[in-house]
């Protein structure tokens, strides 16, 4: 017979899901705001109703998402609860830039201005915050009919690990609550989520080229010299005004417009 205090169940997590809706209703009126307490991955479920004739736009918040996924092929495990929780969550809508390129820096940069000062971005929108990364980041598109559909998925690591969860990891990642201990995973969703959907949308009509200074005072990689998967090496120079990152190599300044090169810091110099 088992003795010692039992567990209490975790409370259910409270949503903002109607203040969201009211903040953004004026630009986006269509917007529906739904949390799955279980989900493969909130992209995924998305790109399946919108490849369905579902283009409508959605909020979909999942509390545990058991086959998240990562920019570059990469796994993202997630739970809202406990050490190591994390907000998972993705916004779908309808939408018809000009030029898609730089969307990916737009969205992490409405994400890190909603969050905290010092969080930085390092290129196309992984943030950071003290050598460790925080949140990522995984935009796809669908076409429906004739409009393009955008998934914009977010995961943002709330609270710490525990040294046995983070235990094998070379870096382990930076969690919201060292910075705004107070924040849980809704209220987190409440500061970013408004925000993005105005970002995006401005997005939309104006592109990258006006943020390409803010993304600046951001950049993590600027001034750093990174090595790319492509082969690039060199000394990261800032984005243009489409978003790709300039390298400035021995052969001149090369830009990076593929979010499928991945990017880290590194010496200049290939190892003899
Ligand atoms: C990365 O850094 O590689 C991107 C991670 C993106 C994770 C988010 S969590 C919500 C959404 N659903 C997914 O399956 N992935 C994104």
């Amino acid at each position: 017979m088992p003795t010692g205090p039992v567990p209490l169940p975790a409370a259910p997590l409270k949503w903002p899901a109607e203040a969201i809706w009211e903040a953004v209703f004026a630009a986006l009126p269509g917007l529906s705001v739904e949390v799955l307490p279980r989900v493969d991955s909130t992209n995924s479920e998305l790109m399946r109703r919108a490849r369905a004739g579902l283009a409508d736009p959605v909020l979909l918040v999942g509390e545990r998402q058991i086959a998240g996924r990562g920019r570059l092929g990469r796994d993202w495990q997630s739970d809202t609860a406990g050490a190591g929780g994390t907000l998972t969550f993705s916004l779908g809508l309808p939408l018809q830039p000009q030029d898609w390129s730089g969307l990916s820096l737009a969205v992490g940069l409405s994400v890190v201005r909603s969050l905290h000062p010092d969080l930085q971005l390092k290129w196309p929108n992984d943030v950071w915050w003290q050598g460790r990364k925080l949140a990522g980041i995984l935009i796809e598109t669908t076409s429906v009919g004739e409009e393009r559909y955008a998934v914009i998925g977010v995961g943002i690591n709330i609270s710490p690990m525990t040294p046995s969860e983070s235990a094998g990891l070379r870096t382990p990642p930076a969690a919201l609550q060292e910075l705004l201990p107070a924040l849980d995973a809704p209220a987190a969703l409440q500061r970013v989520a408004a925000p993005l959907v105005h970002a995006v949308l401005q997005f939309a009509s104006e592109g990258f080229a006006p943020l390409q200074d803010a993304f600046r005072s951001r950049d993590l990689l600027f001034g750093q010299p990174v090595v790319c998967t492509n082969g690039t090496r060199g000394m990261a120079s800032g984005v243009d005004s489409s978003g790709a990152l300039l390298v400035h190599t021995e052969a001149g300044m090369v830009s990076i417009h593929s979010a499928e090169v991945s990017v880290r810091q590194g010496p200049l110099a290939p190892p003899p």
